[in-house]
């Protein structure tokens, strides 16, 4: 069994539609998995069954090999972390330091243990020289790059990220991907975004369009399916539609396969 692992999860909040309909999804430990789907297409629900938020309708659910229900639920939340969309949204304490301790003082660490645990994850996100300003005063990639410091000092063998960059500008956005860039070989990411060129750096790519997973693989067999992509009302690399457009020419170009390659090749430049 994989470390994360769902069979046939069902979720609805009304009556209507189901936001979750029939998921089967195994993610391995040590996986970077982004999860691309547009407005709608169930992504954050996806991400509040993990993390206990809201409880499936029907299916199962196992993460670590514990089946998730009432009574492990406790246990399984230390294992998953989750950094949301909105930096605002994050913050309980008057100071930085206070909020990464948050969870911490839940756990009853030492003083000694929490004001160690402070310093390496402030470290770790940058923001060590921070620890006494008030949160309401960071700029939105500083906030996120807080969040993610008081979720690392929980220790959690999963993170998920619910778009957690993108209400940021460049450079917010651009501290947070190196953020996690550094901590993926630590930690099994879920990066849940709609920005095709965030996805393109996962190992996985998931796509999800009305409560469905319609294609799972690595980037370049999923960017392959742009009629996938396009009927699950996501864009496409512009790489992909040059190829397309070079693929339907009728430009008399003798060498068009070695045109398709370099674009593919193009398309996976870091
Ligand atoms: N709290 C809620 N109450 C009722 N419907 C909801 C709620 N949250 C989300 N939905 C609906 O569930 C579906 C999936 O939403 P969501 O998981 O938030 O999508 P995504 O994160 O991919 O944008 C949408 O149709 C949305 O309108
Ligand atoms: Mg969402």
């Amino acid at each position: 069994m994989s470390f994360i692992e769902l069979q046939d999860v069902y979720f609805r909040y009304t009556k209507d539609d189901y936001a979750l309909n029939g998921i089967n999804l195994s993610i391995n430990r040590g996986e970077h998995v982004c999860i691309l789907g547009h407005n709608g297409s169930g992504k954050s629900t996806l991400a509040k069954i993990l993390v206990g938020l809201i409880e499936k309708k029907k299916g199962h659910i196992y993460i670590d090999g514990i089946e998730l229900d009432e009574k492990t639920i406790d246990n399984i939340r230390q294992k998953i972390g989750i950094v949301f969309q909105n930096p605002d949204n994050q913050f309980v304490g008057v100071t930085v330091e206070d909020d990464i301790a948050f969870g911490l003082e839940n756990r009853k660490v030492s003083r000694d243990e929490m004001i160690k645990l402070i310093n390496q994850f402030s470290s770790k996100v940058s923001m060590q020289d921070f620890l006494n300003r008030n949160p309401e005063e960071l700029s939105g990639g500083e906030k996120q790059r807080v969040a993610i410091a008081g979720v690392l000092a929980m220790n959690p063998e999963v993170i998920i990220f619910d778009e957690a960059t993108s209400m940021l500008d460049p450079k917010g956005v651009k501290e947070v991907m190196e953020v996690i860039e550094n901590i993926k070989k630590e930690k099994t990411i879920i990066s849940i975004t709609h920005n095709l060129s965030e996805a393109k750096h996962c190992d996985r790519i998931i796509v999800m369009n009305q409560g469905k997973i319609v294609l799972d693989g690595t980037p370049e067999e999923v960017f392959k399916n742009t009629n996938v992509l396009i009927e699950s009302r996501l864009d496409i690399l512009d790489s992909m539609k040059l190829i397309d457009k070079v693929k339907n020419s009728t430009l008399n170009i003798n060498k068009k396969q070695e045109v398709e390659d370099a674009l593919w090749q193009y398309a996976y430049h870091k």
